[in-house]
């Protein structure tokens, strides 16, 4: 298998183009997924206080024979703590739950515009980050009205942004507002979460076919060209190696224009979670 390729980021670190999600993935069988995964090649683990699993993800880190600083975990704050001192004492208390002493990476996880904090929670990753508790910091979820408040409000742009993407809702004009801005964006769901069909998609089973791939690895293939890190959650070891697997050849212009047309706009969401209405507190 190739070398799992890297992104750069606007803050000069680097991150692996895949990441690990974990929704939904908890207790021991969740920390042997978890094992698995970095045994696959994973290095960047994606979790969050919201899915009641950051302790499992740190038992992982700790079994894995894969060094701490090899390893990129990731978490995000949720919307109970977006005031300025709740987010500074979340930020250290999922630490002390995984069991770290710093976050390579750090994210807001929905803006809740109508709760009216997303800019303090902002100031307060900025913070963390001066006090060394996080390497990274970004967004998920952020519409570009809010990146703008952010940006302006501390001067610091976020260095990722966690959005919802898959062919069925491709959210191609956010992507393109974050390449302009220099955000890297990085797609949730990636395969539809099992929620949609798009892995039997006509099109996509068709293309996977004429590069002899698998479905989800086209999706991934797409998403690598167009600079965005996929974050793909498996507990099979054959499709967490599968995922990883897709840097031996290239979808052609004709076949990405194909895919990005299978969007269906607001339609195509998984669960219609719009970033200005949909509320998650924890
Ligand atoms: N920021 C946010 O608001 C947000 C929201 C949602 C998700 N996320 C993150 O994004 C991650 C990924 O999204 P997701 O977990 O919703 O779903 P997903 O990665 O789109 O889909 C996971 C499903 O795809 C299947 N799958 C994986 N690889 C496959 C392959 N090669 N062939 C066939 N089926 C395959 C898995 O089944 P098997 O287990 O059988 O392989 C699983 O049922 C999450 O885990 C989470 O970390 C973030």
């Amino acid at each position: 298998m190739e070398k799992l390729q890297t992104m750069r980021l606007n803050d000069g670190t680097s991150l692996p183009s895949i990441g690990f999600g974990t929704v939904q993935v908890k207790g021991a069988q969740g920390v042997t997924s978890v094992l698995s995964a970095i045994e696959a090649g994973y290095r960047l683990i994606d979790t969050s206080t919201n899915y009641n699993n950051e302790g499992m993800v740190g038992e992982a880190v700790r079994r894995s024979s894969t060094p701490r600083e090899e390893l990129i975990i990731s978490s995000k704050l949720p919307g109970h703590s977006h005031g300025y001192d709740r987010a500074i004492l979340m930020i250290q208390e999922s630490l002390y739950r995984l069991g770290l002493d710093y976050f390579d990476k750090y994210l807001i996880h929905w803006p809740l515009p109508k709760q009216g904090q997303y800019e303090e929670a902002w100031q307060a990753l900025v913070d963390a980050q001066k006090f060394g508790l996080i390497k990274t910091i970004g967004v998920s979820n952020f519409l570009s009205e809010h990146l703008e408040k952010i940006i302006e409000k501390t001067g610091v742009t976020p260095a990722t942004n966690q959005i919802e993407r898959h062919p069925y809702f491709n959210n191609n004009e956010l992507v393109e507002y974050n390449k302009s801005r220099g955000i890297v964006t990085e797609a949730w769901s990636p395969l539809g979460r099992e929620i949609n069909d798009v892995l039997t998609n006509e099109t996509i089973v068709k293309i996977a076919e004429k590069y002899n791939k698998e479905p989800a690895q086209i999706i991934i293939r797409w998403n690598l060209q167009n600079d965005v890190l996929t974050v793909v959650k498996s507990s099979s070891y054959a499709h967490q190696k599968a995922n990883l697997d897709v840097f031996d050849f290239e979808l052609s212009e004709e076949d990405m224009k194909q895919i990005d047309a299978l969007d269906k706009g607001e339609a195509g969401r998984v669960e219609g979670q719009h970033p200005n209405e949909y509320e998650e507190f924890d």
